[in-house]
């Protein structure tokens, strides 16, 4: 019979995990939720008197605030956590291999299956194992092995698939009213029987019609086919963008046209100067190497695709900046608005805005950068990644980090925006154009500025999927 879970240990208090479990305490308050992680900074953030999590998500600490010390609990103490749990879930990271056989495609399962160790080496009782992170299909079935071979007696592992769909920025909104939970699992008595057990907890605030159930390798695999799915309606907007760049045609008009074919659907088209994120060029590269490794390289060449229009999309967006600014930015100032790969978030993994302050480095432009949320240390982190062989000190002298839009602004010939946070919509720009050097250029990278009424302050617009005589 399925077993009644009353503690759960998460571990890997990152992105997924930390908001994931925090919404399950709070949905579940009979239920004591541990979560843990080997990064003691990490976890201090999550227990701070003052709420500073380390990750910002709007929503996310309201939900803290609630269950935290009633049962939800942060903790470097991993195996505590998992000895007196019914329930696992493993929501470490699993980034893409960086050397190795399957470099830059593969992912790294190597925390995954540390993780996987850790559980067998220190339950003394039965467990059921979930699968959060994304892995590549057939994870579950190498957790099973190590689980098995290295078990107690008396000890029992059923290994479930649960990948998590929710979207950064949406975390606690995509948790609280999913569109559906996915849950796989072997189709034998045990195995439906840990499913059952899973689908009780989000049965808490989930509709029980959203609850999927499928198969080990089904589960696994649909995680994959979403984001990569995803992606492909990004890179296949963006193709048509440089299309109506070409020829006159708009692209907002184009999206919205084929967005009301209900078999198409509205939502995720809007073109862009390139996705980004830790999870779509991940999990496709992921695709990528398992369509390889089971000799499919057609399927693999197809998908593969969506990434290289992607990279295309970026060098494209850089390389009209250069054109436009009479073919050379030498010694000009260029203000980056944006440098989270999307809006809502602190999260910078894949950000276009990194590709394209390192085109403008190269270029040997200044550029200004602001965004409102992410840290100072970490975008220099990030740009020291992206050109490792410059010394910080040299990109600190052709790179700004600035307070606010208006001051990043100042005395620039151009503006780009790389990220579509409200309140460069807002930003007063009449002001803006007034501390710029004229004439004022603006990049739309977003689709997200009134083109025309810029126009009419003076700037030229420039916006992607839009030819640039248009304004
Ligand atoms: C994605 C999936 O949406 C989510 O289901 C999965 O669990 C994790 O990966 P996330 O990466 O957090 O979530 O954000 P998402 O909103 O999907 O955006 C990804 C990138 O695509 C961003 O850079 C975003 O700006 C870009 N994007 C999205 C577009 O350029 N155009 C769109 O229409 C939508
Ligand atoms: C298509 C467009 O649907 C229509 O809007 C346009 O005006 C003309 O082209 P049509 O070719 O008549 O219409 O049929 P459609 O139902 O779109 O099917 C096209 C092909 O795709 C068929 O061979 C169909 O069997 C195949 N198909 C469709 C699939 O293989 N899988 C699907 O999920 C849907
Ligand atoms: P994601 O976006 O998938 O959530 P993150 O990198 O944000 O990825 O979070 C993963 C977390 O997992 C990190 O904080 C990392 O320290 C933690 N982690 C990795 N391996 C282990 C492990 N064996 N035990 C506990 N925590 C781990």
């Amino acid at each position: 019979a399925p077993v009644k879970v009353s503690k759960i240990c998460c571990i890997g208090a990152g992105y997924v995990g930390g908001p994931t479990c925090a919404v399950i305490a709070l949905k579940c308050p009979h239920i004591k939720v541990t979560i843990v992680d080997l990064n003691q900074a990490r976890v201090d953030a999550w227990n701070s008197p003052d709420f500073a999590l380390p990750i910002y998500e709007p929503g996310l600490e309201d939900v803290v605030r609630q269950a935290r010390g009633r049962n939800l609990f942060f903790s470097t103490n991993v195996d505590d956590a998992i000895e007196e749990a019914d329930l696992i879930f493993v929501s470490v990271n699993t980034p893409t291999k960086k050397s190795g056989v399957g470099a830059g495609f593969a992912a790294d399962l190597n925390y995954v299956e540390l993780a996987t160790r850790r559980i067998a080496a220190v339950a003394t009782s039965s467990k059921i194992v979930v699968e959060k992170s994304t892995v590549p299909c057939r994870t579950a079935e190498s957790m099973r092995t190590i689980l098995e071979a290295n078990s107690k007696p008396n000890c029992r592992f059923d290994i479930l698939s649960n990948p998590e769909f929710l979207a950064e920025g949406t975390a606690i909104t995509d948790l609280f009213g999913p569109d559906r939970v996915l849950i796989g699992s072997l189709q034998t008595p045990e195995g439906l029987d840990a499913c059952q057990s899973l689908k009780d907890i989000y049965g808490n605030w989930v509709p029980e019609e959203r609850i999927l159930t499928v198969g080990l390798w089904s589960s696994e695999l649909s995680k994959l086919a979403a984001n990569a799915m995803l992606a492909q309606r990004i890179s296949s907007v963006n193709a048509l963008s440089a299309i109506c760049e070409a020829t006159g045609a708009n692209i907002d008009e184009v999206a919205h046209a084929i967005g009301y074919d209900s078999r198409i659907g509205p939502k995720f088209l809007k073109a862009s100067v390139g996705f980004g994120g830790s999870c779509f060029q991940k999990d496709i590269l992921n695709l990528v190497y398992l369509s390889e490794s089971l000799h499919l390289p057609e399927v693999a060449a197809y998908w593969r695709q969506v990434v290289d229009m992607n990279e295309y999309q970026k060098r494209r967006f850089s390389k009209r900046v250069v054109d436009t600014l009479f073919n050379t930015i030498t010694g000009k100032r260029i203000a980056v608005l944006g440098f989270a790969f999307k809006a809502d978030t602190g999260d910078t993994r894949e950000s276009a805005a990194i590709t394209l302050i390192k085109d403008f480095q190269s270029e040997k432009a200044l550029v200004n950068v602001y965004d409102p949320q992410v840290e100072h240390e970490q975008i220099w982190a990030d740009l020291q990644e992206a050109s490792p062989l410059v010394p910080l000190d040299s990109i600190k002298k052709q790179v700004t980090l600035c307070k606010s839009a208006l001051e990043a602004c100042k005395n620039a010939e151009a503006v780009v925006i790389a990220t579509e946070w409200k309140e460069f919509k807002e930003i007063d720009w009449e002001a803006v154009y007034a501390g710029m050097n004229k004439p004022a250029f603006v990049f739309d990278g977003r689709l997200l500025v009134d083109a025309e009424k810029l126009t009419k302050i003076g700037f030229k617009v420039t916006t992607i999927g839009r030819p640039s005589s248009v304004a």
